[in-house]
């Protein structure tokens, strides 16, 4: 059996058909690894199966002298150095797919959770400071018929896109290429950035992490977008400038935030946790019971393709991948 290290548990199914099918190595807490301690796992390794939370760079990727292939439980793998494990020849997956709806379903509730100020309202009522119906209470902006503009249109962007019917919402997309279903079925205009930004008043982030989309919403973007819009990101923190988002908040360029992902994560900027107008997830989206199994199953399923010398389902770098090897 080949020598798996993973770099934390995983739920019981995925750690099931994990132990059946290698010499599984695991990190026996619930934390995060340092990179000395993921360095010193994958030294007899044949597979590492990573999180987004690991940093996979060279100095990792070189002291795996058996590795075979780098398994990441997550879609996005702007943790891992794909480059570099392509220039050694080795296979890398990510779990696509099987997460989209229930990323979908989180950035909806983020956004009616900052629309309708229900955190808000939550910790109001808590504190008992609820005294009665009042005709100014926690008043909110309305979901329904308002224009929701998608930022980047893969999966994850049409999925939300899609939820939009029911709400009657008119939906612009920008993304480098086009999507002509969500064109033909919902009626989606693919337009520039900007403007999007500017008719948009509900801003929902879901671009892959990359140099291109580092920071792509900072201070100029927000200072487009309508005093009265939510910005929503369920995608990579860096994606926003964590810094300009919060002056942005506190000076009222735009309404209210509602934040899966940070720049830094796990740390906040600074500021972000003491204003009301935001709602804060601690990086949850994928984190529905099924899903995470789902995730745990396909990520498995990568490491067993590439235990037994196949193509791996969720091949990122196929460049790697010769059909006679
Ligand atoms: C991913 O998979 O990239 C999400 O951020 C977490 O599931």
């Amino acid at each position: 059996m080949l020598d798996l290290f993973l770099t934390r548990k995983l739920p019981a199914k995925a750690m099931q058909r994990l132990e059946t099918n290698f010499h599984l190595r695991v990190n026996p807490d619930d934390r995060v690894l340092a990179s000395e301690e993921i360095i010193e796992g994958v030294r007899d390794a044949d597979i590492l199966l990573c999180l987004l939370t690991d940093t996979i760079d060279r100095a990792i990727i070189d002291a795996g002298a058996n590795l075979r292939g780098i398994v990441n439980y997550a879609v996005g793998y702007n943790n891992i150095d794909v480059d570099y494990a392509t220039s050694k020849g080795l296979p890398v997956t990510n779990t696509p797919g099987v997460l989209t709806d229930t990323t979908a379903d989180m950035a909806w509730a983020l956004m009616f959770a900052a629309a309708r100020r229900v955190i808000e309202g939550d910790r109001f009522t808590r504190a008992n400071h609820f005294e009665g119906w009042g005709p100014l209470l926690l008043l909110g902006v309305d979901v329904h018929g308002a224009t929701l503009g998608i930022v980047g249109a893969g999966r994850i962007g049409e999925a939300v896109a899609r939820r939009s019917v029911g709400f009657g919402m008119r939906v612009l997309y920008s993304d480098h290429k086009s999507n002509p279903a969500l064109e033909r079925d919902i009626d989606a205009r693919h337009v520039p950035l900007d403007h999007l930004l500017k008719q948009s008043d509900f801003v929902s982030l879901h671009v892959p992490m990359s140099s291109a989309t580092r920071y792509l919403i900072g201070a100029s973007e927000l200072e487009m977008m309508k005093p009265d819009a939510v910005l929503i990101n369920t995608s990579r923190g860096p994606v926003v400038d964590e810094a300009a988002l919060v002056a942005a908040l506190q000076s009222g360029v735009i309404r209210a935030a509602a934040l899966d992902v940070y720049e830094d994560e796990p740390a906040l900027a600074h500021g972000l946790a003491q204003l009301d107008n935001v709602v804060l997830a601690p990086h949850i989206a994928s984190a529905s019971e099924a899903t995470r199994t789902r995730m745990g199953i396909m990520a498995a399923d990568n490491a067993i393709a590439i235990a037994q010398g196949e193509r791996p389902p969720q091949l990122i770098n196929p460049q790697v991948w010769q059909e006679e090897r």
